[in-house]
């Protein structure tokens, strides 16, 4: 008999439902061609170029010099949680205690630990297809089900109260929407996300709602759902509005009678989030860093507001004007019914770099590409030229 090969990994089961990021194939593509002397417009990564504002840096650097470098309570310092207290009223209204904040490694350790305090195995988790893809693999990695449910412009790209009453089921443990949405950066409206709260508590569940693109919306108002009830788990991040992708800092809001678990949890997972990022992210409140933030946001509008008709032009087809986050979702099937191959093509042969619906999920994803826009205008400009001449030549 042949002894196994100790080289060999024998993978948990759960490692098939775990998809790579497609686009990272894009990414080491881009890289290479760069490295053979093409420039290429990259399109594809979900951050903004621009360093994190000022203030935040110093404060971090502050902070390694005065030794702010140890691990922090679990739920983080109770700074940072009081700092971020003080946002939701100023710039909500809500008033909330601290102690219902948790300091998190990024929203996805947020993520991690909102799933693993409420999914027993086989529980389900219903989303939008498309979305986040994380989402359903943190889902996946707790040991639940996530249940995505195609939806289109017609709804734009969101769940909806009707929707999710119709494919609620006797395992639906919780409803997770992110509003303003990655990849399609559009936003439920206030009536309708007050409806899907609604129905969620009327049958039990939880909602669960990511507002890691709050501050990027474009004419949209901010509606955070904790203006409707404590029986919410919001999820948040640094990343996006501030600016921090690098430093790994978000936060979640969950019901009190949850923290103990959240506390447990997040301390077993992690320790704690980076000390010296909670430190800086305390001048991420500070009016200066918020004075950048505002700008940085009126020059996303502008490079939407560029990019948004260009591409129209062009023949995409975007019927529903993304009205937050820094995404364009686009139909490409006048020029494509395989967005995946079209985003290589249209690498290698235009050097320009965007996301394939695949990474999104299986609804129509090969009708659709994203754009993702925080780029100086006259890049985008560059972008959309090479695109025009690329489908030209076709
Ligand atoms: C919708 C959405 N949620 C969560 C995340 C995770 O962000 P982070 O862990 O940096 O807070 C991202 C990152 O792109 C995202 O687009």
């Amino acid at each position: 008999m042949n002894s196994p090969d100790p080289l060999s990994p024998r993978l948990a089961a759960r490692m098939a439902d775990i998809e790579p990021f497609h686009v990272v194939v894009l990414v080491t593509r881009a890289k290479e061609l760069e490295a053979q002397g093409r420039t290429i417009v990259n399109m594809v990564i979900g951050e903004p170029d621009a360093p994190s504002a000022a203030p935040i840096a110093e404060a971090g650097i502050r902070a390694i010099q005065s030794g702010h470098v140890r691990y922090t309570p679990g739920l983080g310092t109770t700074a940072l949680r009081r700092a971020i207290a003080q946002w939701y009223l100023s710039r909500y209204a809500v008033d909330l205690p601290a102690e219902r904040i948790g300091v998190m490694p990024g929203s996805s350790g947020a993520m991690l630990v909102t799933m693993g305090v409420l999914l027993d195995p086989g529980d389900e988790v219903l989303m939008a297809d498309p979305s986040y893809p994380c989402n359903r693999h943190f889902v996946r990695a707790m040991e639940g089900r996530a249940r995505c449910i195609p939806v289109g412009a017609d709804t734009a790209y969101q769940l909806t109260a009707a929707i999710v009453e119709r494919h609620w089921s006797t395992r639906t443990r919780a409803v997770m929407v992110a509003s303003p949405s990655n990849p399609t950066g559009t936003v439920i409206p206030r009536d309708e996300l007050r409806a899907i709260h609604d129905v969620v508590r009327a049958r039990g569940g939880v909602l669960i709602v990511d507002e890691i693109y709050h501050g990027l919306t474009y004419g949209a108002h901010d509606t955070t759902v904790l203006e409707f009830g404590d029986d919410v788990f919001v999820l948040n991040s640094f990343s996006k509005y501030f600016g921090m992708t690098g430093w790994r800092l978000g936060w979640m809001v969950a019901p009190e009678a949850y923290m103990p678990a959240i506390e447990k949890l997040a301390q077993n997972l992690f320790i704690s989030a980076s000390d010296i990022a909670q430190q800086a992210a305390i001048a991420a409140f500070s009016p200066e860093a918020v004075a950048v933030h505002e700008q940085r946001r009126e020059e996303f509008r502008a490079q939407r507001d560029f990019l948004l008709p260009r591409l129209r032009d062009l023949g995409f087809d975007i019927p529903v004007v993304p009205e937050g986050a820094f995404y364009i979702y686009a139909n490409c099937s006048r020029h494509t019914d395989d967005s995946y191959a079209f985003c290589l093509d249209v690498l290698e042969k235009a050097g320009v770099a965007i996301a394939p619906g695949l990474d999104f999920g299986e609804h129509e994803s090969s009708r659709h590409v994203r754009f993702s826009y925080p780029k100086p205008v006259p890049v985008l400009a560059e972008g959309v030229a090479r695109l025009e001449k690329y489908l030209r030549s076709r």
